[in-house]
């Protein structure tokens, strides 16, 4: 297994490119089983769960031809309608698979997704939801069989706001004769670039941008060329890790708004922002204060960025608080902080946070995607040579890691494991 060695305490300094969006490319995957007409997408990040997206294409039957930043995808012949537990099990999000499917093919077999690191996920909001929309569910020895005779086109409100439920429901209800509309939908910015991925193909949604999304079902779908947005959370890591370090650097390729609540929880402790169009820069700061931030979906602060600013809270001369109130299992990076020196407290699913003390290298290991990315933050602060182990956690989520923080000035380096 590659490890990567992060000596610090690093100064970071330069401009970094964002990477297109992994959570908007991979429901944008699965929204090309809808088409039969070639659709073109442009810069999809080389990521494992990318990659694992587009074996499950090919293997329903999905032709796929790269030709430079443009992969081209065709599922004019689909052939299978199953998307078997090997997939799924390495990657929850094959499950967007299931509303495409039924869709295309009226029926669909996917291998339930299970537990994962971070919590029990469970989906009964997407099949509660399509069995409201007309799909017959059943569960069977560990997989989901839906079938569809015609989806009809129906108004639900989901009981919470997910964001692959949203993505799942919105892309089953593409070809519904009449308007189908999903209340309580997620605002999360992938859901609105899938929604406008979707009306390129000649769907269409609106209400995009609010909780209301209304679906009017179309026949066909067109031949299409799509550029997804850049990845909100891969920018907030890299935000938190110029902040750790008190440098100075550019963050291009990605929109500001997309990291409002973000950045405004940064600049509130302190932290020197400016944004402009597609870029964020990051300058020195005096003395930070700490926080009191509780995740919350879009727009409040981000699960997915929850680990990282804990990270940089243990830098800070000062007390923190951060809630996790999305996942009942994302504190896995706490214990590894400590390994290095920080001072936090678990109580429920609250960590106190008592900041200021130095955090000295040590082994560490990755336990899931987000938690690596704090510990990366905090072996940049560290001060020696940290290890950090198990980081497959990192290549599911961040492209060119290593050579993005070399390019900042950063002193990583991965030593390839068997
Ligand atoms: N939930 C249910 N039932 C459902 C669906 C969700 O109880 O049917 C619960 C989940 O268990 C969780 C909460 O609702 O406690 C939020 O889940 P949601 O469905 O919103 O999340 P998701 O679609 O499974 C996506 C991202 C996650 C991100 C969350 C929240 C993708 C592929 N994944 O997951 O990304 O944390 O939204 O923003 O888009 C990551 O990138 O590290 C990551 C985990």
């Amino acid at each position: 297994m590659d490890k990567l060695l992060v000596s610090g305490p690093s100064k970071l300094a330069g401009k970094v490119s964002i990477s297109r969006a992994k959570n908007a490319y991979l429901p944008i995957l699965a929204a090309v089983i809808l088409s039969d007409k070639p659709i073109h997408l442009v810069n999809i990040p080389d990521l494992q769960d990318i990659k694992t997206m587009i074996k499950l294409l090919t293997m329903l039957g999905v032709d796929v031809s790269v030709n430079g930043n443009v992969t081209t995808f065709n599922a004019k012949n689909l052939k299978s309608h199953e998307a078997t537990y090997d997939l799924v099990k390495t990657m929850r999000a094959s499950i967007f698979v299931l509303g495409p499917l039924l869709a295309r093919l009226n029926k669909a077999k996917v291998s339930l997704p299970g537990g994962c690191a971070i919590g029990t996920r469970p989906i009964d909001i997407h099949l509660e939801n399509l069995e409201k929309m007309g799909a017959r569910i059943e569960l069977e020895a560990g997989y989901v069989e839906a079938h569809v005779d015609q989806f009809k086109p129906v108004h639900i409100t989901l009981s919470f706001p997910s964001v692959g439920a949203t993505e799942n429901l919105m892309m089953a209800a593409v070809f519904t004769k009449g308007e189908t509309i999903i209340e309580n939908a997620a605002l999360e910015p992938e859901i609105d670039d899938l929604a406008n991925f979707l009306n390129a193909m000649g769907a269409k949604v609106s209400g995009i941008g609010t909780s209301k999304l209304h679906v009017h079902g179309v026949d066909s779908l067109k031949e299409v060329t799509y550029e997804a947005i850049g990845d909100r959370i891969e920018a907030s890591t890299y935000l938190m890790a110029a902040i750790a370090t008190n440098s100075e650097i550019e963050i291009t390729d990605v929109n500001p708004e997309h990291l409002d609540f973000v950045i405004d929880t940064l600049k509130k402790m302190g932290a020197k922002i400016e944004t402009a169009d597609k870029t964020i820069k990051v300058f020195k700061h005096e003395k930070l204060k700490g926080c009191n931030i509780d995740t919350a979906p879009f727009p409040g602060f981000p699960t997915d960025a929850q680990a990282q600013l804990l990270a940089l809270c243990c830098v800070i001369d000062a007390g923190s608080i951060v809630t996790e109130n999305i996942f009942e299992n994302r504190f896995m990076h706490v214990p590894e902080l400590v390994r290095l020196g920080a001072d936090i407290k678990l109580k429920g699913n609250t960590a106190f946070i008592s900041g200021g003390r130095p955090l000295k290298s040590a082994p560490v290991m990755c336990t899931d995607l987000r938690a690596s990315a704090a510990l990366i933050i905090a072996a940049l602060a560290a001060t020696g040579e940290t290890e950090i182990q198990r980081i497959y956690h990192l290549d599911r989520g961040y492209e060119k890691l290593e050579q993005k923080l070399i390019g900042l000035g950063a002193n990583v380096r991965r030593v390839k494991g068997n």
